[in-house]
């Protein structure tokens, strides 16, 4: 079996997981019961090449029991900078986002990424590299146990979810993720190229604002 096998049973696992049914993971498994620990264990990852040219990991950060999780692509040079997820010009989209329309506190959201180590020039994360830094999210969403994920951007759904629907095909809509709901919506740095979709994300935001009252 080689490589390009191993990713597709991977995938093939990770979609019964969106479904509901759980899977011996033993890569998650192996990671620490607590968010502490488990920080301390990611930010000395050496498991794919990002980490020779990252200058910081970027673990996520918020409230460790949140109802409410959003999960981005990958840091961009910002957080690779500070080691803090969406602190440049997309985070204070975000933060706006979550401070003007759902009317919480960021600080009260846990915000993760698919990987924790900035790209070189932003590009997109490869499979392998998302292969090996995607348990940490996968238990970091088993600890924080939010109750709904907004996957950010096309990346985070894809891999959340392994669904290759274009992301303007699913926006907005609530699916489950287990027995939790997960919501795509547009990525920020995306709406800040394309100001004219945030009518569209404006919208996704309400839909998240309504089941954050019911859940
Ligand atoms: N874009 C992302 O996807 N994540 C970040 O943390 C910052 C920008
Ligand atoms: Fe480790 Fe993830 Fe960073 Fe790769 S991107 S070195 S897997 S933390």
């Amino acid at each position: 079996m080689d490589e390009k096998d191993r990713l597709k049973i991977l995938h093939t696992l990770y979609k019964y997981r969106w479904l509901g049914i759980e899977f011996i993971d033993e890569v998650k498994m192996a990671l620490p019961n607590d968010l502490e620990s488990l920080r301390k264990v990611v930010l000395k990852c050496q498991k794919c090449d990002l980490a020779q040219t990252r200058h910081n990991v970027v673990f996520g950060e918020g409230n460790p029991n949140a109802k409410l999780m959003f999960v981005g692509e990958a840091p961009g040079e910002n957080e690779d900078l500070t080691g803090r997820p969406f602190v440049g010009r997309a985070g204070q989209l975000l933060t706006k986002m979550i401070e003007n329309v759902l009317e919480i506190k960021r600080s009260e959201v846990f915000i993760a990424n698919i990987v924790k180590c900035r790209p070189p020039n932003n590009r997109v994360p490869t499979p392998q590299e998302v292969k090996e830094c995607i348990p940490y999210l996968h238990k970091q969403i088993e600890l924080v146990d939010p109750k709904i994920i907004v996957a950010l951007g096309a990346t985070s759904y894809r891999h959340l979810t392994l669904d290759k629907t274009p992301i303007s095909k699913v926006r907005g809509k609530v699916m489950k993720f287990g027995d939790r709901y997960l919501i795509p919506t547009f990525h920020p740095s995306y709406l800040l190229r394309t100001p004219s979709k945030k009518k569209e994300a404006y919208q996704d935001l309400l839909t998240i604002k309504e089941l954050l009252c019911e859940v």
